[in-house]
């Protein structure tokens, strides 16, 4: 299964994007997480499909896109097209979700439900076993660099135990807030692809943050 970190564009430098990706990627980071807002499911806008094939010429990461959209069924073509590995999408955010998971099958990409704070996790346990990864939020969805909701991880606990329980292998990850201070928290409870934004993108050396967050996780990798 392996134990990673997703950095979040979010908190890139839009003015030196090709040159941030390149210090991920030769850091050793294999995710790069994708925040797609519509302005109307949360209350920003940040970027779409040119951004995500433009730099997809520019990466070989597993592009592992948070779609924070209106009935995303009506892009999820789109978003693969532009180069998605893994599309995510709110189970808030459409009626139709299990339409929304055939969908992303069908597409090709590898398919992960999303829960916003107040959203609670047995919505989304009637999916399960069709799903390649769950997303729990730990920040209201829609800005980077908010604090971390400690009240969340028990939904990581309780995904890392229906996991075991059904013996299944969907990836558990996490996003919003994370820190090297409380990133301990969330793998302790089970999961195993972290997202941050602010805590690599957003530091001066965004090399050596992301060097610091493998540190950690190789100790819980190896444990
Ligand atoms: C928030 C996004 C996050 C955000 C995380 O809606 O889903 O991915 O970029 O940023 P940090 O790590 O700064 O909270
Ligand atoms: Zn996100």
């Amino acid at each position: 299964m392996g134990i990673y970190l997703s950095p979040s564009m979010l908190s890139i430098d839009f003015t030196k994007v090709g040159e941030q990706l390149a210090q991920v990627e030769q850091a050793g980071v294999k995710y790069l997480h994708l925040d797609v807002m519509d302005g109307v499911f949360v209350p920003n806008i940040s970027f779409g499909m040119p951004v995500i094939k433009g730099i997809r010429k520019a990466s070989n990461m597993i592009f592992d896109t948070h779609l924070m959209i209106v009935d995303p069924e009506r892009y999820i073509d789109d978003v693969r097209a532009a180069g998605a590995d893994i599309i995510n999408f709110h189970v808030e955010a459409t009626k139709d979700v299990a339409g929304c998971i055939a969908k992303i099958k069908a597409s090709g990409a590898k398919v992960g439900i999303t829960v916003k704070p107040n959203t609670t996790i047995e919505t989304i346990q009637p999916y399960l076993a069709d799903l390649d990864m769950v997303l729990v939020m730990t920040v209201e969805p829609g800005f980077g660099g908010q604090k971390f909701m400690a009240d969340q991880v028990h939904k990581i606990s309780t995904l890392a135990k229906w996991k075991k329980e059904l013996q299944l292998s969907y990836d558990i990850e996490v996003d919003g807030g994370i820190t090297l201070d409380n990133i301990r928290e969330v793998l302790d409870a089970g999961a195993n692809l972290i997202v941050a934004g602010s805590a690599v993108f957003g530091k001066e050396d965004i090399s050596g943050a992301a060097k610091a967050f493998h540190n950690i996780l190789k100790e819980y990798d190896e444990a």
